[in-house]
């Protein structure tokens, strides 16, 4: 059977592109066709300037979300990250098979190491190795497919590469996965900087639509969209990058094609007035499921807790072989220790 694995981190609220870009694919059909893992990955969160207090928070808010979209922990197994060790025991592993100019090529370390020395931070370790704990959170799992939009696209290259690797030096232990993307809404861009990618982290919230907004400030901030001088509606990335997003997020929302929804519309006017429309429907159901589940913390506690120890059961046994192939020694009693040689 088909085994599914993908995470999503709680370092800001999240948006609208998590939503389409991830998130609702999980819900809607991954959980269904595939045995599927999805973790709230908080050691990620650890990598840039952080607050304690706040990773808790969004910790529990990002598994509370995750279960409002439709995740169901009796169908798929939803966990935090640090709950299990297995993650952090393999990566270590991944990195004495990782360069570190590997390391040093991927793009979001570039563009996050690049945002941290703007600030005066000094840029954590943790940041340079971030792809390596990914490919761990994939590899411990043996997951065939990795559902995610197209900024995580080259982690998981890095992690084919690491697998195929590994498995030539120790002896076949990863399946090699590989990524999915969504046929639309697999880049949602930021609505008032449209080349650039929406984000949970971004400076201002003026662009990004926040998954627990209300209603009224999502269709003032689909309204004020940033679109393109022009006035036909078409469907240009390159050329008219605003409207090509607005339709991009209708057609996800409304499972359209964006290249034909361009033909009716012949006002931006008209096109924001649909997608912001399209959005709050789209919104609607989650956001009152989180209500829900937010007045039963002890439910989404149980959720975390059992999900920790399926997933532990699962990926132990790759992890322990892993252990065993690069050359470590069981820790068991004597007699098999001379055995083991
Ligand atoms: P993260 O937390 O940034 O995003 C979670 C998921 O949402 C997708 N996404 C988007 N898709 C479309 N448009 C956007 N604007 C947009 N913004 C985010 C991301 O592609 C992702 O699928 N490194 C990962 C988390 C991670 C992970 C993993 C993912 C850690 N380990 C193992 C898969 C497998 C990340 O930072 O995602």
């Amino acid at each position: 059977m088909t085994r599914v694995f993908s995470g999503i981190q709680p370092t800001g609220h999240l948006t609208l592109g998590n939503y389409l870009g991830a998130m609702r694919r999980w819900a809607e059909a991954d959980q269904y066709r595939a045995e599927s893992l999805f973790c709230v990955v908080d050691l990620h969160a650890l990598t840039m300037d952080h607050d304690p207090a706040r990773v808790r928070r969004l910790s529990r808010q990002t598994a509370t979300l995750l279960l409002a979209s439709g995740l169901d922990p009796d169908v798929c197994t939803v966990f935090l990250q640090s709950h299990v060790d297995e993650h952090t025991r393999l990566s270590y592993l991944l990195e004495c098979v990782a360069s570190d100019g590997e390391m040093r090529r991927m793009i979001q370390y570039k563009e996050k190491a690049a945002k941290e020395r703007e600030r005066g931070r000094s840029v954590r370790l943790s940041l340079l190795t971030y792809p390596v704990l990914m490919a761990a959170d994939i590899l411990a799992y043996g997951a065939n497919e990795v559902p995610v939009g197209e900024d995580q696209a080259q982690h998981v290259e890095l992690t084919r590469d690491l697998a195929v690797r590994f498995n030539q030096r120790y002896g076949h232990t990863f399946v090699v996965p590989r990524a999915t993307l969504p046929p639309v809404g697999a880049r949602v861009m930021n609505l008032q900087e449209p080349t650039r990618k929406m984000g949970k982290s971004d400076d201002s919230g003026a662009g990004v639509v926040y998954l627990l907004d209300e209603p009224d400030v999502v269709r003032k901030k689909v309204l004020r969209a940033v679109t393109d001088s022009g006035r036909e509606v078409v469907y240009d990335r390159e050329e008219r990058p605003g409207v090509a997003n607005l339709l991009d997020v209708l057609a996800a929302c409304t499972g359209g094609n964006p290249e034909s929804l361009a033909d009716v519309y012949d006002s931006y006017g008209s096109l924001k007035k649909d997608t912001a429309e399209a959005v709050v429907e789209a919104l609607r159901p989650l956001q009152a499921r989180h209500r829900e589940l937010c007045a039963d913390p002890a439910y989404v506690e149980g959720v975390l807790r059992d999900g920790a120890e399926k997933a532990r059961a699962v990926a132990r046994p790759t992890v322990d072989t892993a252990y065993r192939a690069i050359g470590l020694l069981p820790p068991v009693a004597e007699p098999s220790l001379s055995a083991a040689r």
